[in-house]
């Protein structure tokens, strides 16, 4: 596997290609989840420098309430644990099974606010085999109006890696 990750150059387009090949070549050698979700953060987060980078994973755990998203491995501050189903922009995106792009949070009725910082959001569904949502990567920036087509494009490959 690659040892480092160095993606600095290029437009966003061309910063995308190089990590969708390296997160392609680490998911191959890797089948546990957790791993691969906790390296497919830390890389996209380094890459692009955005504000919080992570996944909230579908809890089927007993003992746990149906219908909550439980905070994965992420790269960024301390977010909230639990996201409730059709509840903030992570829990839409559940309900709605799309992906959400977000220019303006304080414009997202029901936005969960995990940090002031965060200005705009990105949040993109992860299916299984079967078509069922298994987890959420949601993407924060510091600045409005962050995340396009282009992210939306290249995120949705690389979370179909999963
Ligand atoms: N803003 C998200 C909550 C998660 S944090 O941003 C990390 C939401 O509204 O679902």
């Amino acid at each position: 596997m690659a040892e480092n990750l160095i993606i600095s150059k290029g437009s966003k387009e061309e910063k995308y290609t190089t990590l969708y090949n390296q997160i392609v070549a680490l998911t191959e050698g890797e089948s546990d989840i957790i791993a691969n979700m906790a390296n497919i953060s830390a890389m996209i987060h380094e890459t692009f420098g955005f504000w919080w980078t992570g996944f909230y994973r579908v809890c089927n755990d007993p003992g746990v309430p149906k219908g909550i998203l439980v905070l994965g491995p992420f790269q960024g501050p301390l977010a909230c644990s639990r996201i409730p189903y059709g509840r903030g922009v992570c829990g839409t995106a559940w309900a709605k099974g799309e992906t959400i792009i977000v220019p303006d949070v304080d414009k997202f009725p029901g936005h969960i606010a995990c940090s002031s910082a965060s200005k705009s959001e990105i949040v993109v569904p992860i299916f299984d085999r079967n078509d069922n949502i298994t987890a959420v990567l949601d993407i924060d920036s510091e600045e409005l109006d962050k995340f396009d087509d282009c992210d939306r494009i290249w995120l949705e490959k690389i979370v179909s890696l999963l």
